[in-house]
């Protein structure tokens, strides 16, 4: 029997959202993790250029995996072998590798709730089993050493990701290197999603590889990189994998664009057009940190990094999914149900992304408070 797995119920409220606008309704997009802004300039210059003089077959980049593996060891002082570096077409693809690589049918694999929706939904596509451990406000939504010495029996794997989403929080150096060695110990394979790296306001994050040599890590151009659309990611794999993971990309997915590789080497150094974009983020963050609470939304982890804020609407909606279609209708605003990051507890909470521009942040905000005020005046006291 094939495996059931949930709808990413997010994309039903961008497809409302884009039936609004269409309709003539300025609707504020601020339901998925994507950057507003496209691929750095010189990126997209270049891509026209190669478009004109490159067949685009099949091909992988040497010169991006040399690039990649060069970043680990200036921003963290990890060693990384380019041919460690798998080109994926995005994280995605990069997250079916790693779980086909490390585990059989039937494994057990821990994670945080909330946590990204397509974790659950693509082990169980995998079916493998995914164990979740409930992370609440105490532990800033992410997974701690302690609790997965607690689990019994030992889980094959452990997914973590810092920053998270929906939360945005960040796994400090101590306590990865906590998660490390409990791993280590219990025999656990660690995979580490790291795609949000380089969006952080808190303190950095680091690579789980520092601590763990032998994780898997997952990563992409899509959000610090701006090109969520060009598809182009990359896993790192322990040497040992190479052979493993080499075949499965060959097998299940081939190569990645050739454009997006071409563009991807561009955008690596691209730095200042990339900072500038945190800079709003950064400013977006600080803004709705400070309305928030003023509509009644205190019960927040203010996020250290990515670009989002999960945000505890449980005064006002048992029901995350109708919240946030009714919210959309009547301010034009999209944001994501809890729902999809927690099929437990998740329909208390609603995500907000802001990777838009400020005005639109500033826009959002003129439009929601009412709205949480009038809902907030319905409620029987
Ligand atoms: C935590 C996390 N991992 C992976 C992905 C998938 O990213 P990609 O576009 O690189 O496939 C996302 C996308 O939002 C994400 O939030």
């Amino acid at each position: 029997m094939p495996v059931e797995i949930d709808p990413f119920h997010a994309i039903a409220i961008s497809r409302l959202a884009h039936r609004l606008r269409a309709e003539g309704r300025s609707v504020i997009h601020m339901e998925f993790g994507q950057p507003w802004t496209g691929a750095p300039a010189e990126a997209i210059e270049a891509a026209h250029r190669i478009l004109d003089t490159d067949g685009m077959g099949y091909w992988e980049s040497p010169a991006l995996k040399a690039r990649i593996a060069a970043h680990y060891g200036e921003t963290y002082g990890v060693a990384v072998n380019p041919e460690q570096v798998i080109l994926t077409c995005g994280a995605s693809p990069a997250l079916v590798l790693a779980l086909s690589c490390l585990f059989a049918p039937g494994a057990r694999v821990a994670l945080a709730r909330p946590g990204y929706v397509a974790y659950r939904n693509t082990l169980k596509a995998l079916h493998l089993e995914p164990v979740e451990l409930a992370c609440g406000e105490a532990e800033r939504f992410q997974i701690t050493a302690d609790a997965v010495e607690r689990l019994e029996p030992a889980p094959q794997g452990l997914i973590v990701a810092s920053p998270a989403n929906p939360t945005g929080t960040i796994i400090p150096p101590e306590e990865l290197q906590a998660l490390a060695e409990v791993c280590k110990r219990r025999g656990i394979a660690l995979v580490s999603d790291e795609i949000y790296h380089g969006l952080s306001y808190t303190l950095p994050a680091e690579t789980m590889l520092k601590h763990a040599p032998d994780a898997l890590v997952v990563n992409s151009f899509s959000k610090y990189f701006s090109m969520a659309g060009w598809r182009l990611g990359w896993l790192i794999v322990p040497e040992k994998l190479v052979d493993a993971a080499r075949a499965r990309m060959g097998n299940l997915f081939l190569t990645p664009p050739s454009l997006a590789q071409h563009a991807g080497l561009i955008a690596f150094d691209c730095r200042d057009e990339l900072e500038g974009h945190i800079h709003t983020y950064a400013r977006n963050r600080e803004l709705l940190l400070g309305a928030l609470p003023a509509m009644g939304l205190r019960r927040i982890a203010p996020p250290d990094g990515a670009f989002y804020i999960y945000a505890d609407v449980g005064h006002l909606t048992n029901d995350s999914l109708a919240f946030c279609e009714a919210l959309l209708r009547d301010t034009d605003v999209a944001l994501a149900p809890g729902l999809d990051f927690d099929p437990v507890d998740g329909n208390s909470f609603i995500r907000l992304s802001f990777a838009v521009s400020t005005d639109l942040v500033e826009e959002a905000i003129r439009r929601i408070g009412p709205w949480f005020a009038a809902k907030a005046a319905s409620l029987p006291r």
